[in-house]
């Protein structure tokens, strides 16, 4: 295991990672919006797809990684030294660099005299391919000759048929062999529910770097591998076989492969060669699409189109501080949102369940920074998306790919999580702040299996309406199929989630509120008003729990006997920590409250070891009256592991309470886990959840990363919009201004770019400072929140300088 797993070398969040090949389940995401998903590792596995039912390469677990063959592979067959597999071969060194969005691997081989660089990339195009340059250096002190093959088996269809059907679906299988590779059209998609014909080809093409022909291939892995042979061990290249003639015929309705050979060559000391992949997935002609790339310069033009691409995305906002670390690993952060879009819940290692498409939650989760990072975008999307509202205020459950498609359940299986009617006022009361465009409450939008259309705020009301007719005994909303916490799935007829009651009451606080601001009618108000301090005056009451230790917290669940979940218990004292966020965020919890809450949680949830908050204590039995997640390990996923999601908006509640200090601590905790590289063994970005031994889990798709860069700017910055115009509330601790004293951020603003630059020289402490000068390229102001006018009009460059001085309170 290396000590740092990997380090940033540049301000572009480009890392550097060594021998990451020693680290199992480790994976890089390619991606590009036409829908192109790869991923990839050290050892070049991972799969390559657009969807469920069309993967080119097979379909990967985690699990798989180190575990099969089946991957990308590039061979060498060096004379009189023997073959090697750059893919999973003996090397003596291994370095991974990555960056937005590419994956390069370096691999030396000092016995075979080689060293070998392997570029993988999903260019930012409109083409569902991925490209593979492969740069092959002498570094032995004598000529060598050497005979590559790329090897690359097509799976070319339904991950369903994995399993189901694997012999039969690869009798669809009609191989073409062109001058430049294979190229797979299955005659038909299979489903015993009705066969489809299919147009879709896989297909895996290469030349030279110069653009000179391959000399052929082999396009079945038993042609490649040999009847002895396997992927591990393929006779073609160990024997160094030459492709052959072979009958047209005899290839057909075989498993595939594109195994292609390149002309043998002999390459002086010190001297390179280059090869071009082009895998791809489409109806339209393959050869036409490889000639876009089929040359190291078109290669190299379309890398910097896509680093461009990504960069940008990556800079939509960003941090400057003390610490360039985490300025450059919040890059990362940011553009996670996206790649959940792409990807879905699914379709990356860790994630081996779903078939597609994100969770309604997710969809919501993710559109906090997608509409601060594309608030061109946001209007349309937020309106389309409460299409998927029903008129009774439930909900599709599954978000389907297209803007506005949505799908009642996954597999069937219908059911309610009551957190759902929360999320999209969240999203929405953000968009309305930022924009000033109150006009949005009142477009209209459609429902959910049905053809009535209504305002925006029609919905958002029958969402906030539903869960009182789903009151449990203790007075808190049903918990129904689940809440947030997916794995609280059995306690369907009595469960209840006070954790939700809570978030309820916080947006009907909050929806008051603004409808207050755009002075709409006073009955409404009241109502919302008096529904949100009942729930909220009797959770303060009835909910706080004071335990024998004499530590207080509030509790968050009952289950499905109606008992109290959290508290004093036998095994132990109970204590959730979505039980507390929620009350916090809301304004549920009283300042007091709060106090003893951080007290508690650092008591009971906090892991002294592993320096972070856990999702509960550990209940030391299954729990068939509350859910699934009792049933897994304790310390893993939603049965106590360090849960980023409910974390980061843990720290988002002291944050919007006031409570810098903790908001800090618990931001910290997590960064520091990402940062511990060799503990953690992912890449840069903030994954699920951490384990019991510090692992990060599901990387990349997950909607803490949103959560954390809308926390980031919106709290500890303070830079967000209020009503349209433009509040500045720094919540930074001492800490954050590092030894220069200054710390920016870099976003957009009602279409414009700023730059917000605090400058803290007395090196004040949160609760010491306050904002004194304030200036808009140079321009002095008066007054915060800055009036959207005023700031349009002085906002007049490229990028907007915004100079506040702190000073002592
Ligand atoms: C995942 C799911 C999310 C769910 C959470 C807890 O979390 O995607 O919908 O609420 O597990 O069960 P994520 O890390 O994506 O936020």
């Amino acid at each position: 295991m290396p000590n740092t797993l990997w380090r940033f070398i540049d301000d572009d969040a480009t890392f550097v990672a060594g021998n990451p090949d020693k680290v199992s389940r480790l994976y890089f995401p390619l991606v590009n919006e036409f829908g192109m998903m790869s991923s990839i590792t050290p050892k070049l596995h991972g799969d390559i797809k657009t969807g469920q039912h069309s993967f080119l390469t097979a379909p990967v677990t985690a699990e798989d990684l180190n575990n099969t063959l089946y991957n990308r592979n590039f061979w060498l067959y060096v004379e009189g030294r023997g073959a090697w597999s750059v893919a999973f071969g003996e090397v003596d060194e291994t370095l991974v660099e990555a960056g937005f969005l590419w994956h390069k691997v370096i691999k030396i081989n000092k016995k075979l005299g080689v060293k070998v660089e392997v570029l993988n990339f999903v260019p930012a195009e409109n083409e569902a391919v991925e490209l593979m340059l492969a740069e092959v250096t002498n570094i032995s002190k004598k000529k060598l000759r050497i005979t590559p093959t790329l090897a690359i088996p097509i799976y070319g269809r339904s991950a369903d048929n994995l399993r189901d059907h694997r012999h039969v679906t690869s009798l669809l299988n009609r191989i073409r062999l062109t001058e430049y590779g294979v190229v797979v059209t299955p005659t038909m998609s299979f489903d015993e529910r009705g066969h489809k014909v299919n147009n879709l080809s896989y297909f895996v093409l290469g030349c030279q770097g110069n653009s000179d022909l391959p000399k052929g291939a082999f396009p079945t892995i038993l042609e490649f591998s040999g009847e002895a042979g396997n992927l591990e061990r393929p006779e073609a290249v160990l024997k160094n076989i030459s492709p052959d003639k072979k009958s047209n015929i005899a290839r057909q309705g075989k498993e595939a492969i594109g195994a292609i050979r390149f002309r043998t060559l002999s390459l002086g000391s010190g001297k390179s060669m280059s090869y071009i992949a082009v895998m791809g997935i489409s109806e339209d002609s393959p050869e036409k699409i490889f000639k876009k790339f089929d040359s190291v310069e078109k290669i190299n033009k379309a890398l910097s189109v896509n680093k461009k691409f990504w960069v940008e995305k990556s800079k939509k906002v960003y941090f400057s501080t003390g610490d360039k670390d985490f300025d450059r690993w919040m890059k990362w952060v940011g553009v996670q949102p996206v790649f959940r879009k792409i990807f879905g819940c699914s379709f990356l290692p860790d994630f081996d369940y779903g078939r597609g498409g994100r969770g309604w939650r997710d969809l919501w989760q993710d559109s906090l920074t997608l509409l601060l990072i594309n608030p061109e975008e946001a209007r349309d999307c937020l309106i389309n998306s409460f299409g998927g509202v029903r008129v009774d205020g439930s909900n599709a459950t599954i978000i389907g790919k297209k803007q506005g498609e949505f799908i009642a359940d996954r597999n069937n299986i219908s059911r309610t999580w009551m957190d759902h009617g929360v999320w999209p006022f969240m999203a929405l009361n953000l968009y309305i702040n930022q924009s000033g465009d109150e006009d949005i409450l009142f477009e209209k939008a459609r429902f959910f299996e049905s053809d009535k259309v209504d305002t925006v705020l029609e919905h958002i009301l029958l969402q906030h309406k539903r869960p009182f007719t789903k009151i449990g005994k203790h007075g808190n909303f049903l918990l129904e199929g689940a809440d947030w916490n997916d794995g609280l799935d059995m306690a369907k007829e009595n469960g209840e989630s006070a954790a939700f009651t809570a978030a309820y009451a916080g947006n009907l606080f909050d929806l008051a509120n603004l409808l207050e601001k755009i002075n709409y009618k006073r009955e409404i108000i009241d109502e919302l008003r008096q529904k949100a301090n009942g729930l909220a005056g009797r959770m303060r009451k009835d909910e706080w729990v004071k335990i024998n230790s004499g530590y207080s917290f509030f509790n968050g669940y009952y289950d499905n006997l109606s008992q109290r979940v959290e508290g004093d218990h036998k095994n132990g004292v109970r204590m959730t920590l979505a039980g507390q966020v929620f009350p916090i965020m809301s304004g549920v919890a009283s300042q007091d409250q709060i106090n003893e809450i951080y007290r508690s949680a650092k008591k009971y949830l906090w892991d002294p070891e592993l320096k972070g908050f856990r999702l509960n204590t550990d209940f030391k039995e299954v729990q068939p009256n509350l859910g699934r997640a009792f049933g897994f390990a304790y310390g893993e996923k939603e049965n106590g592991a360090f849960f980023s999601h409910m974390n980061v908006m843990f720290a988002y509640a002291f944050y919007k309470r006031g409570f810098a200090k903790e908001g800090f601590e618990v931001i910290n905790s997590i960064y520091d886990m990402c940062l511990n590289t060799s503990a953690a063994r992912i890449y840069p970005g903030i994954p699920e959840y951490f384990n019991a031994d510090g692992r990060g889990m599901y990387d990349y798709l997950t909607g803490s990363a949103s959560w954390l860069l809308f926390t980031m700017l919106t709290q500890v910055f303070g830079v967000r919009g209020e009503m349209g115009d433009l509040v500045i509330e720094p919540k930074l601790v001492k800490r954050q201004f590092g030894k220069s004293g200054k710390v920016s951020v870099n976003t957009g603003f009602a279409g414009k770019r700023i730059s917000v630059n605090y400058y803290n020289p007395d090196e004040l402490d949160y609760g010491e400072y306050k904002i004194g000068n304030i200036s808009i390229n140079g321009n002095s102001i008066t007054g915060i929140p800055i009036k959207r006018e005023l700031f349009i009009k002085l906002a007049s460059r490229p990028t907007n300088s915004i100079d506040v001085n702190i000073v002592q309170a």
